[in-house]
């Protein structure tokens, strides 16, 4: 059966929502504070599960109130969670949100029971893991375990879909067995330090990064959409305009989409049409979870803004 597996973060979001963030010393009033389950990873997972595909989820949490909260909230939406370990050591991520009115979010993380999954986690879960037809990884889980699941998913045959968020260098002999690659303009710049100022310059660094051996290099743009570059096509999707609120796990909802989308056999223009239909849902409403959208909410926003030209 087609199966994802997420190796990745689950963190609780403590989001302040204010008109602005304030100065050094100074104290402001808020307009609300919301615990919104997140983690880059968990976000991930469910958008996979929401877009259709069976998801498991592998990772670590506190045996703490917001560890069983994360857990329910990936439950509710389908996720199989029986091998997200728990740990009495640390408590559960955090990820300290400040999203002003503007929209503009700060975000400090504390990783928390994240950091705890090592070598040792992932080669006890193996036996699970190595069914999967796709492993999704994100940088909110130590480095070096990332650059060991690559490399023994590389090892054996299993396609990995990488979003190097938050970004930290990836050494060539793990990029190169990367087959996915979901970055969005800054994190470009990181692998590809040139100046990247229009699709052009963007497709031009998603073909360095597929010489590099990447075989798919998608490139999120915000309000400009999102690029596939790959050695056969290149495929340039212009965003869907919405009023946006919160941006936060937008780029989230972008990746689980894509790899639900692949594992399904979708096209890549296809693939590439649900996944920024999905992410400018995501960007309407506020906070990670609570943002992503169902796979029917999906459909019918992309039918009705493709024939109606919906805003
Ligand atoms: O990508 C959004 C996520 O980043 C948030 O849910 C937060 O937990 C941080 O990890």
């Amino acid at each position: 059966m087609n199966r994802i597996s997420v190796i990745g973060s689950l963190n609780m979001d403590l989001v302040i929502q204010t008109e602005r963030v304030p100065l050094a010393g100074e104290t402001i009033s808020g307009r609300d504070f919301n615990l919104i389950p997140g983690g880059k990873g968990a976000n991930q997972a469910i958008a996979a599960a929401k877009a259709g595909s069976p998801t498991s989820m592998f990772g670590c949490v506190g045996d703490d109130e917001f560890g069983e909260v994360l857990l329910n909230s990936l439950k509710d939406a389908g996720v199989n969670t029986v091998n997200v370990s728990k740990t009495s050591k640390v408590r559960t991520g955090v990820a300290s949100i400040i999203l002003e009115s503007s929209g503009e979010n700060r975000i400090i993380i504390i990783s928390g029971a994240n950091n705890l999954v090592d070598a040792a986690y992932v080669d006890s879960h193996w036996d699970e893991i190595k069914l999967s037809s796709l492993i999704l990884l994100q940088h909110e889980i130590p480095l070096e375990t990332c650059h060991y699941i690559i490399k023994k998913a590389h090892a054996s045959s299993i396609p990995v879909m990488l979003n190097p968020a938050p970004f930290h260098e990836i050494p060539t002999d793990v990029l190169t067995k990367v087959d996915y690659l979901v970055v969005n303009e800054v994190e470009l710049q990181g692998i590809v330090p040139a100046q990247v100022s229009s699709i052009e310059d963007v497709i031009r660094a998603g073909k360095e990064i597929n010489q590099m051996g990447v075989k798919q290099v998608l490139i999120t743009l915000g309000g400009d959409g999102a690029v596939l570059v790959s050695n056969e096509e290149v495929i340039h999707q212009p965003a869907f305009t919405v009023n946006a609120v919160d941006t936060t796990a937008a780029g989230d909802t972008f990746v689980g989409y894509f790899a639900s989308a692949i594992i399904n056999g979708f096209g890549l223009k296809q693939a590439l049409v649900n996944s920024c239909g999905a992410a400018a849902l995501a960007v309407t409403k506020v906070g990670a979870q609570s943002s992503i959208p169902c796979n029917d909410d999906t459909q019918s926003f992309v039918q009705k803004y493709t024939t109606e030209g919906v805003r």
